[in-house]
């Protein structure tokens, strides 16, 4: 079984999806890590971000199995991340290890902006998890603090509309909700309740599909 998750920064979908796949016994892949790393590698070698073919060499080169580096989940990363993920060229490169995660013998979960439009369109389930800038912005901002990262709310709240306004209106593989996904509005809900509700819309998607033969 494949299952997509796709939303805007800071919706709960990482969360949701490690606790999905562990549920479900699926291999899970954080899409937004690999753009995170391309971003991080192009800092470290002076690469500029706005150069599509010299940022996607630094993806052709990057290392996957590297992707536990706490320094990824900083905001700085995440700015990176969205400024390399607007080439083409970058996320070609990305895909081909994406399309391989996704089709091991069990299936997977992944999680990003694309995957149910882009990634796994073929995929059994798919979410768009979403929530208010506003209600994002504090659950990262907690995030960020409780990790010891000094930031404010307020910072948050900019980067989370920047991110936002640039992944929905590249040109390329924009954050979209896929016609056929199932819509979680986390806003109001505790981290347990979405889970809760993502288990109700993977079964749902699943046994329709079951009944559709
Ligand atoms: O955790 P958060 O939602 O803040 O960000 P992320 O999922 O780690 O993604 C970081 C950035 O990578 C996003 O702002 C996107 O620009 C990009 N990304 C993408 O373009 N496609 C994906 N499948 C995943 C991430």
């Amino acid at each position: 079984m494949i299952i997509a998750m796709d939303g805007p920064a800071a919706s709960g979908k990482g969360t949701l999806a490690e606790r999905v796949a562990s549920h479900h016994g699926l291999p899970h892949l954080d899409t937004g890590l690999l753009y995170r790393a391309v971003g991080r590698d192009a800092l470290v070698r002076g690469v500029d971000l706005d150069d599509a073919e010299a940022t996607a060499e630094v993806a052709a080169k990057l290392a996957f199995a590297m992707l536990e580096d706490p320094e990824l989940r900083t905001a700085g990363a995440g700015e990176a991340a969205s400024r390399v993920a607007r080439h083409p060229q970058v996320r070609a490169v990305l895909l081909q290890y994406q399309r391989d995660f996704a089709k091991g013998d069990r299936g997977a979960v992944l999680d990003g902006r694309d995957i149910g439009t882009v990634v796994c369109p073929e995929a059994d389930v798919k979410l768009f998890v979403t929530a208010t800038p506003e209600v994002r912005a504090a659950r990262r901002f907690l995030e960020l603090s409780a990790r010891g990262i000094a930031v404010t709310e307020e910072a948050v709240l900019a980067d989370i509309r920047v991110r936002d306004e640039r992944d929905s209106t590249r040109g390329v593989a924009p954050l979209l909700q896929a016609p056929d996904a199932a819509l979680l509005d986390t806003t109001n809900l505790s981290i347990d309740a979405a889970f809760r509700a993502a288990l109700d819309l993977i079964e749902a998607a699943t046994s329709r599909a079951g009944r559709a033969g």
